[in-house]
């Protein structure tokens, strides 16, 4: 048994692996998050109070930060910015908390000898051809586009940094997109979902030939936990399921799924500067840690997670209104 500090933990990716955690380890969880507008405590409800408590707190504050690092046997990063489209809108909070917070807990792993695992993103590669067969490697070059993907990009740089200078004990993961549960209605996939819940017909940018490489986001954690355990200190695993769509696709299978037109939606304002394609290639982290996804059948999963948006509306009404004004605003 261990203690794990997970980082953004009331965040949708950092709250399905703390989940996954009580489910299937005897470690102790303690999440640091600040509960910015895409932090949720309900999506930490029914843990257990005997290995499970919550910190509300900047990954920015040093002091708290060096208690937190004190108590704990191993730290798992996600707290971030997160959304491309706020990016564009507002840069300054991602490379408040995306890098400086980054530096904070890599000081932090330095004083203490923690073990640290950075979570991040196939973005920092930056984008594919359409009609390119080739895949992001652990080798592909960084080239991202975005100020969320170059801080990134910057927050995995700052993690090899201090691996090779002061010998932390850290590796990163850079993983596709993910869909499933608590995930903020924000992003495409529960945007989607409830739009039609509520009636609005779904919105797709430019022509929505875009590729994202879907995976659940319990893939995901089953991969973290794998990579914590039995990962090589300073190395980089790329985390993907094989679950390349284009954007079109998945919106017109959201719409066939929850029993409308798959025609019914509106075609919006494109991003600025959208990637055209993510794709990855994770051999490395099958062969060498043997690890493989469970969540094989996109449209299954896709199903499944239609469902959860329409048993926990009281989760995510609260932030649907604010989301599609601020869409509006921009003409999407
Ligand atoms: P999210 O936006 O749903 O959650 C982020 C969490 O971090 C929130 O709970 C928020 O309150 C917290 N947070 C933000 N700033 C903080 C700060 N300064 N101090 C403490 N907590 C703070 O994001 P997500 O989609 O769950 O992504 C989690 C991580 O996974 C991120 O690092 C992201 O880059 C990475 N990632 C996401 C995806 C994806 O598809 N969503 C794919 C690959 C990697
Ligand atoms: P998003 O969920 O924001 O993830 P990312 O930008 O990290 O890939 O968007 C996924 C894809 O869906 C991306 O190509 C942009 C597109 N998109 C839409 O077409 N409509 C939408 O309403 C949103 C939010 C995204």
């Amino acid at each position: 048994m261990s203690r794990l500090l997970v980082t953004g933990g009331a965040g949708f990716i950092g709250s399905n692996f703390v989940h996954h955690v009580i489910e299937h380890t005897d470690h102790q969880v303690t999440v640091l998050d600040k509960l910015t507008y895409a932090g949720n405590l309900a999506s930490l409800e029914g843990l257990p109070d005997d290995r499970f408590r919550f910190v509300r707190g900047d990954i920015g504050d040093a002091a708290l930060v060096d208690e937190l690092f004190a108590q704990a046997d191993a730290v798992v990063h996600y707290a971030a910015e997160s959304h491309n489209d706020n990016s564009l809108d507002e840069p300054r909070p991602f490379l408040d908390t995306n890098i400086v917070g980054t530096y904070t807990l890599l000081e932090a792993a330095r004083r203490h000898g923690t073990r640290l695992h950075h979570i991040s993103t196939d973005e920092v590669y930056g984008d594919l051809e359409l009609d390119d067969p080739a895949r992001f490697t652990e080798h592909t070059p960084y080239n991202p586009s975005s100020p969320y993907s170059s801080t990134k990009a910057g927050s995995d740089l700052l993690v090899r940094a201090w691996v090779r200078s002061f010998g932390v004990r850290a590796t990163i993961s850079n993983c596709s997109n993910n869909y499933g549960p608590y995930q903020h209605v924000e992003k495409f996939i529960p945007r989607q979902i409830t739009n039609v819940i509520r009636g609005i017909r779904p919105k797709l940018y430019g022509a929505g030939l875009n590729v994202r490489d879907w995976i659940h986001a319990e893939d995901h954690s089953s991969a973290v936990l794998t990579i914590l355990e039995k990962g090589r200190i300073g190395q980089t695993y790329l985390i993907g399921a094989d679950g390349e769509k284009d954007n079109k696709t998945v919106i017109e299978l959201i719409l066939r799924l929850m029993g409308e037109d798959p025609a019914a939606y509106d075609h919006v304002a494109d991003r600025a500067g959208h990637d055209l394609r993510y794709a990855i290639d994770s051999t490395k982290l099958r062969d060498e840690l043997g690890w493989q996804p469970r969540y094989r059948d996109f449209e299954a999963g896709l199903a499944a997670t239609i469902d959860w948006y329409r048993a926990h509306e009281e989760w995510w009404a609260p932030a649907k209104d604010a989301t599609e004004a601020f869409y509006a605003s921009k003409g999407q």
